[in-house]
């Protein structure tokens, strides 16, 4: 496995508040796709703007609403890896806040608390009319993957069922993105896992960390623009080096 400089171990050994920010990459080794990698990517398949946009949406409901339960599915079919494992013990032993841009639910059943999912939830479909919420809508699918399947109708209004996920172009929930905001701007170690740092808003949060005083760290096999903001750079999958980064715990008293 790559090193770990034994720099950004000492860092997060000794840090006393941790902010992750995380991306799709978090989720890869749990074979949940990420968006832009090479020949893996879900959007080298398709256009983004014909499946993740309120005017796809408006287009075709039909076909994004089919999208949307496939990548349900595929996320209920998966575990969480090492990764997501280590980041939920840290947080059993240390002040922990994740910020995530993923809209599975793998850090969670690792048992990790989010404090903020900024891109919302496949697991939170709403009434694209009266936003009503439609717990398990996402679920009434049938066993065969479809290239198009009705939404189901909201039981207050009668409205269209949509995924609670943000498209292009929509705004980010409020409470989500203050509470990203927040933990970026307010740890003294912020770990950036996984993204590829171009989607914004949430693609400025380190540089917001580091203007704020943190350390800001990043972990992915590739480099991207946070590479140039982040004070270190790990090359290394998350499921590789978040459980060599993540300290025993809790810490041993120092003895007197
Ligand atoms: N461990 C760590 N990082 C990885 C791994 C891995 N095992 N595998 C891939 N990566 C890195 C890639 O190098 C890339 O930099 O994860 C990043 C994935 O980038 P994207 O696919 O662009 O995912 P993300 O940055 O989360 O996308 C942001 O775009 O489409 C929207 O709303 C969607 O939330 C998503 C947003």
């Amino acid at each position: 496995p790559p090193a770990i400089a034994d720099a950004v171990v000492d860092l997060c050994a000794a840090a006393r508040s941790i902010t992750v920010l995380t991306g799709a990459g978090m989720s890869a080794e749990s074979a949940v796709p990420t968006f832009r990698d090479a020949s893996t990517g879900l959007w080298t398949g398709i256009d983004p703007m014909e499946i993740a946009t309120p005017r796809a949406w408006r287009r075709d409901p039909d076909r994004v609403w089919a999208w949307y339960c496939w990548r349900a599915a595929l996320v209920r079919r998966a575990r969480p890896n090492a990764g997501h494992d280590a980041i939920a013990r840290w947080q059993g032993g240390a002040d922990v806040t994740v910020a995530t841009q993923n809209v599975d639910d793998l850090h969670e059943r690792a048992g990790t608390t989010v404090a903020a999912h900024v891109h919302g939830s496949l697991f939170a479909p709403r009434c694209s009319e009266c936003g009503a919420a439609a717990p398990g809508a996402e679920l009434a699918v049938p066993d065969a993957p479809v290239e198009r399947l009705a939404p189901p109708r909201c039981g207050v209004c009668g409205g269209a069922v949509r995924p609670g996920v943000v498209w292009f172009g929509e705004p980010l929930p409020e409470a989500e993105w203050d509470a990203a905001a927040a933990a970026a701007t307010t740890a003294d170690l912020v770990l950036v896992v996984g993204t590829s740092g171009v989607v914004h808003p949430f693609a400025a949060l380190p540089e917001a960390a580091r203007d704020a005083g943190a350390t800001v760290v990043e972990v992915n096999p590739e480099d991207t623009p946070i590479t140039a903001v982040a004070h270190h750079a790990v090359r290394a999958t998350s499921g590789s080096a978040l459980p060599r980064l993540v300290p025993e715990l809790p810490r041993p008293v120092p003895e007197e």
